[in-house]
This record gives structure tokens, sequence and C-alpha cells, in this order.
């Protein structure tokens, strides 16, 4: 049992601990090459950026950079979720599809949906808050995909670790026999999808994606993209906010000062970077800071050594303008999901203060996941202290 709280610390040591028993090869090799330079170039990675003006500069050159050439994330996902995916689009047609899907995610939409999906959650002690996050994601894609959340939050997070566990940074593409189970179990949540889709419900988010124009195509790859995107960032971030707020004290300044959530969240987000890379194609020669590059070369922007730069967890300094959200991301694929994932965040760190106040929480037990894309805790036990 790990009693786990270094109160008055930033944090950095579990949070090391995290990312290592994902990556212990990577995360060393990226962190080490921010040292190296802004701009690196390593045989069978990649042009790597370290640097958070540079990751926004390349983010926004659409003229040269791209998610659909060799090495980019189009190469990963096309062969498991088809081409309409938007994480795998460019152009018109992306910004188009963009358009169509931004109505589910108005605050209101996300209000709607968070308040539906969240409605049978229940905070018992002892409390895993991983697997409290993992329920909720899952009953918010369930909802997403048309699925009862009782039924299918479960099978929503196994499908996206079974496509996203065999993804690893010197390893652009997947196997055939990989893409075969991925849209294998892709395939548990994109077909119950398209029987929604047909049935046209506007209760249904397949439905509603039918009434505003998009093709039976254009509503499942926004399904797949929302179950590779919004369930394991957020069952990874959650857990370590929770802890990162015992281990530097503020849970408990948090729970007499509830109107500083946002900074700290913020600030949670940028130390521990959900989704801590990005993965670009060089479409036209063009130069990152002083390095040319060529076409065809893929770029690994790291954007947690972008966000790690400014040092350890402090809810109190604010942040500069070069790094505003770039966690979730910048230019025209800024993550879609964003109101939706803070929407999540706040439901259960809400939660989880409200439980605290009435009788403080402790944490009595946690472990790092090991061998998975995203970094995260296999468990995250707390209990009456
Ligand atoms: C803490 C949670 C999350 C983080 C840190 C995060 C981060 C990101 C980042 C960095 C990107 C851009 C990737 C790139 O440009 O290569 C992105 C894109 C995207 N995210 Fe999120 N995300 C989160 C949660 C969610 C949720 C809950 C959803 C919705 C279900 C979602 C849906 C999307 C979609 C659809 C895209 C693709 C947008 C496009 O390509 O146009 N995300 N996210």
């Amino acid at each position: 049992m790990t009693r786990g709280t270094e109160a008055g610390g930033d944090g950095g040591n579990w949070e090391r601990r995290v990312q290592l028993a994902a990556h212990p090869l990577a995360y060393p090799l990226v962190r080490a090459l921010a040292l190296v330079g802004p701009v690196v170039r390593v045989p069978r990675v990649g042009v790597v950026v370290s640097d958070a003006t540079l990751a926004r500069a390349v983010l926004t050159d659409t003229a040269a950079f791209t998610k659909t050439g060799p090495g980019s994330p189009a190469d990963l996902w096309t062969p498991v979720v088809g081409p309409s995916v938007l994480l795998n689009m460019e152009g018109a047609e992306h910004a188009e599809l963009r358009r169509r899907l931004a109505d589910l995610f108005t605050p209101r939409a996300v209000a709607d949906l968070v308040a539906r999906s969240s409605a049978s959650l229940t905070i018992g002690r002892p409390l895993d808050v991983v697997a409290l996050t993992r329920q909720l994601a899952g009953a918010v894609i369930a909802e997403l995909v048309g699925l009862d959340p009782d039924l299918a939050a479960a099978p929503a997070f196994a499908a996206a670790t079974a496509v996203t566990g065999q993804v690893r940074l010197a390893r652009p593409r997947l196997t055939p026999s990989q893409v075969a189970r991925a849209r294998a179990a892709l395939a548990e949540l994109t077909e119950p999808a398209d029987v929604a889709y047909r049935a046209g419900d506007p209760v249904t988010v397949p439905g509603r994606m039918r009434s505003l124009g998009l093709s039976e195509d254009e509503s499942r790859g926004a399904v797949a993209a929302f179950v590779l995107t919004g369930t394991e960032t957020l069952v990874s971030f959650v857990p370590r906010l929770v802890a990162l707020l015992f281990d530097t004290g503020w849970l408990d300044r948090l729970a007499v000062e509830p109107s500083r959530a946002d900074d700290v969240i913020g600030e949670a987000l940028r130390v521990t970077v959900p989704s801590p890379v990005m993965l670009r194609s060089v479409s036209a020669p063009a130069r990152i800071g002083t390095l040319a590059v060529r076409p065809g070369e893929r770029v690994v922007i790291s954007t947690v050594s972008a966000a790690r730069a400014l040092g350890g967890f402090d809810p109190d300094r604010p942040h500069p303008p070069h790094l505003r959200r770039l966690w979730f991301g910048a230019g025209p694929h800024f993550c879609l999901g964003m109101p939706l994932a803070m929407a999540e965040i706040h439901t259960v760190l809400d939660a989880v203060l409200a439980a605290h106040r009435d009788r403080p929480w402790r944490i009595v037990r946690r472990r790092a996941a090991r061998g998975v894309l995203v970094p995260a805790y296999r468990e995250l036990v707390l209990d009456a202290a």
C-alpha cells in the first residue's frame, strides 16, 4: 500500500513514474532531446520539436505540414477507421465536417450530455478514481454513439485501448493483424452507431448527425474519432489531476477556494499533457526554426517537452501566451471535444471535492499503467483519512 502523499511537493515524482511506466525508453529519449535543441532530427523517429512557439508554427502552417502524409496520423488511423475521421483529413472537407459537428459541442449540448452520462455515477468509499473516470468517459461515448451508457461504458473504453495500445512512437504503421484487431474492437461501437443513424432519432447523436446533413460514412467517422480521442485522454488526465492535488496540498486549498478550479485544471493539463505528442508529415519544403525539412519527413511535436519547460505544478503562475492550451493542439485540428472534456473533468473533480469537504480523503493505493500509449494510473484508490 502506498500512502503516496508528499503534500507540499510538486507531484513530479509520481508524474515521472506514470510516464516511465508507459514509455520506459521513449519518454527519457523525448525529454532528453529537448536538452539537445528545440528541433532535432532523429533517425527512425522523425524531426522532434520540443519548443512551444515552433510547435504552434508547425500546427498552424497547413501549407507545409499535414496530418495525411507519410508517418502522419492518417497513416496510422485510416486503415482502421476509414478516410473521413477529422484527425486524418485536411483542407475544405475537414473544415466542413468540423463545422457540421460544432453543434454537438455547444456549452448547452455538452452540459446536457454530461448530466445524462453522470446520472448513475456513485461516489463510494473506497473510491478508485480511474474506474470512476472510465465509467463517465465510457458513458459519454456510449451516449454519443446512441447506446445505453450502463451497458456500453466498459466496451467504449476497451475499444479505444484495443486500438491505441498497439501504437508506438517508432512504429508509424500498424501491421495487418493489428489493423484487423483494432477494426473488430471499434466495430462494437460503430455498428450500433450505424443503426442509430439509420433510425434517425434526433435524441441520439448519430440521429442528430443525420439531421445535420452528415452522410452515414461521416457519422461513423465522427463516432470513431470520438472513441479514439475522447476516452483515454480523460482516463489519463482526471486521476493524474487528483493525484497532483494530493501531492501538492492543493486538494485542501481547492476545497475552500473552488473558484480556483479552472487555474488548477489548466495547470494540471500543462504538467500531465494527456496527449503527449502530435504527429505531422511535411508536404512542402519548409523550415522549423533553423532546420530545413523535406516533403515526406515525419514531424513529432513533443507537446510534453514544450509544456513542461515552464517548470513544476504551480497554479499561481499564469501561462504565457505561446503555451496557451497547447495540450489541446493549435490550428485547424484544435481539440473539437475540449468543452466536453472540461465538463467531464469538472464533474469528477466537483464530486471528489464535495466528498472531501464532508470527510477528507487520503490515497490508500496507486499504481501506474504499464505499456499503454497514453500515460495513466492503473488505479488510484482514495478512502476516508
Ligand atoms: C483532457 C482531454 C483531452 C485532451 C488533452 C485532448 C487533446 C487533443 C489534441 C492535442 C488534439 C489535436 C491533435 C493534433 O492536432 O494532432 C485533439 C483533437 C481532437 N479531439 Fe481531443 N482531447 C481531449 C479530450 C477530447 C474529448 C473528450 C473529445 C470528444 C469526444 C475529443 C475529441 C477530439 C477530436 C474529434 C479531435 C480531432 C479534431 C480534428 O482533427 O479536427 N477530445 N484533442
